[in-house]
């Protein structure tokens, strides 16, 4: 298809967004149709998403106006949603704000301006008969250069493609790299039994494995969280397990989406147990569904204790920074799978670098890990 036989929707938060004026100029230029639209325009008439568009463009925003960890998470989610749905045959394009290196470059970005990739691969893995771009531009760009660049790579006939463009406007294209855990470098953190380590997640599952571990290894005090009550069945296992190895172990009923509990959840184990010197963020949902099948409701349930469930525990802890903070994270927030967009998106969002620049005593990582 020639631009001029094209049809293209530009979404973004505002009609003057100036990348989708830009763009808009650029594709009249080239005899493309162009119609613009917010994002809340798209919510309440789905009409727009009918298939007399043949290019559906998105517009993240260029920067974030969080003050706190906590993140937009509905309208991230709402950003994301409106056009991923779009008709056969169509193309889908992203365009964000993460430096260039998809926010893992030295710059640390807000997951609210680059959370698209993970999302977008996992789409593109469900629609065959779809080309999907993400395009990660650095926010000194200007917009008229963002726009060049766009409908450049909107020509290509790929299937899917997600292209950074850094300040220097070099185009970098992501690349995995195999890393050999014999090769991480120690961490100059010492444990002991004086040590209290809260694990969410950490009473069932994968998580309870790797606190188990954990506890064995450091001798540490250790708090495990999770929304059921301490009589369920895999719980009570885990906390006997625990006592076997002679560790100390409590169980906490929490549900972390919920600020007031996680507030009330530190307090408790400080005063049982002493100060939180380590977590491990291990709680998350992963409900496998094609991303038409899923509703913006089920959606924000499906990445809330993880984004959620994060950003609560980081304000909680702001007063009184533990040792480390580490995240489960998932290959699939990297690579995208079919049935997993929402899922990739809370992995690929969970970046906690700006504890890290905020509370200099408090090492951060986030762990993407496959089984
Ligand atoms: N399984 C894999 O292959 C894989 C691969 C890569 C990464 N991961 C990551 O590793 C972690 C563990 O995976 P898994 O498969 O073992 O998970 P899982 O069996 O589904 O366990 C999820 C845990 O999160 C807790 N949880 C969920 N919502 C909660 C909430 N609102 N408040 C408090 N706790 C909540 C659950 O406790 P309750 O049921 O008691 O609420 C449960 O302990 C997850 O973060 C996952 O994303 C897993």
């Amino acid at each position: 298809m020639t631009w001029s036989q094209a049809k293209v929707l530009i979404v973004s938060d505002e009609l003057s967004n100036s990348a989708a004026n830009a763009l808009t100029k650029q594709l009249v230029s080239v005899s493309a149709e162009t119609e613009e639209v917010t994002y809340q325009q798209l919510l309440r008439d789905e009409n727009y998403l009918t298939d007399s568009y043949s290019h559906f463009i998105a517009i993240l925003p260029q920067t974030s106006n969080q003050k706190q960890e906590t993140l937009p998470v509905e309208q991230m989610i709402q950003r994301l949603k409106t056009i991923a749905t779009a008709p056969k045959n169509s193309c889908i394009a992203y365009v964000q704000f993460g430096g260039g290196y998809f926010g893992s470059g030295s710059q640390v970005m807000n997951p609210e301006t680059c959370c698209a990739a993970g999302f977008a691969r996992s789409v593109h893995l469900e629609r065959s008969d779809m080309r999907v771009r993400v395009l990660d531009m650095d926010p000194e760009i200007p917009p008229d250069y963002i726009a060049e660049l766009a409908i450049a790579e909107l020509s290509g006939t790929e299937a899917i493609a997600t292209v950074g463009y850094n300040d220097k406007k070099e185009r970098l294209v992501p690349q995995n790299r195999l890393q050999q855990p014999v090769n991480y470098n120690k961490r100059a953190l010492s444990w002991s039994e004086e040590d209290v380590i809260l694990v969410t997640g950490g009473a069932k599952g994968i998580t309870a494995e790797c606190a188990l571990e954990l506890g064995k290894h450091t001798n540490a005090k250790m708090a495990l969280v999770g929304r059921s009550q301490s009589d369920n069945q895999e719980v009570a296992r885990t906390l006997e397990r625990f006592k076997a190895e002679k560790l100390t172990c409590r169980y906490y009923s929490c549900d972390l989406t919920n600020p007031d509990e996680v507030t009330q959840l530190v307090e408790t184990v400080t005063t049982e147990l002493d100060k939180i010197t380590g977590v491990v963020h291990g709680a998350g949902m992963n409900k496998p569904r094609r991303v038409e099948q899923v509703s913006l409701e089920e959606a924000i349930a499906e990445v809330s204790p993880k984004l959620i469930g994060a950003s609560n525990l980081l304000q909680a802890l702001a007063s009184k920074p533990p040792k480390l903070f580490i995240a489960f994270s998932s290959i699939i927030g990297v690579t995208g799978m079919p049935g997993n967009a929402w899922y990739a998106f809370a992995n690929e969002s969970l970046v906690l670098r700006r504890f890290e620049r905020e509370h200099q005593e408090t090492q951060v990582l986030s762990l993407a890990y496959s089984v």
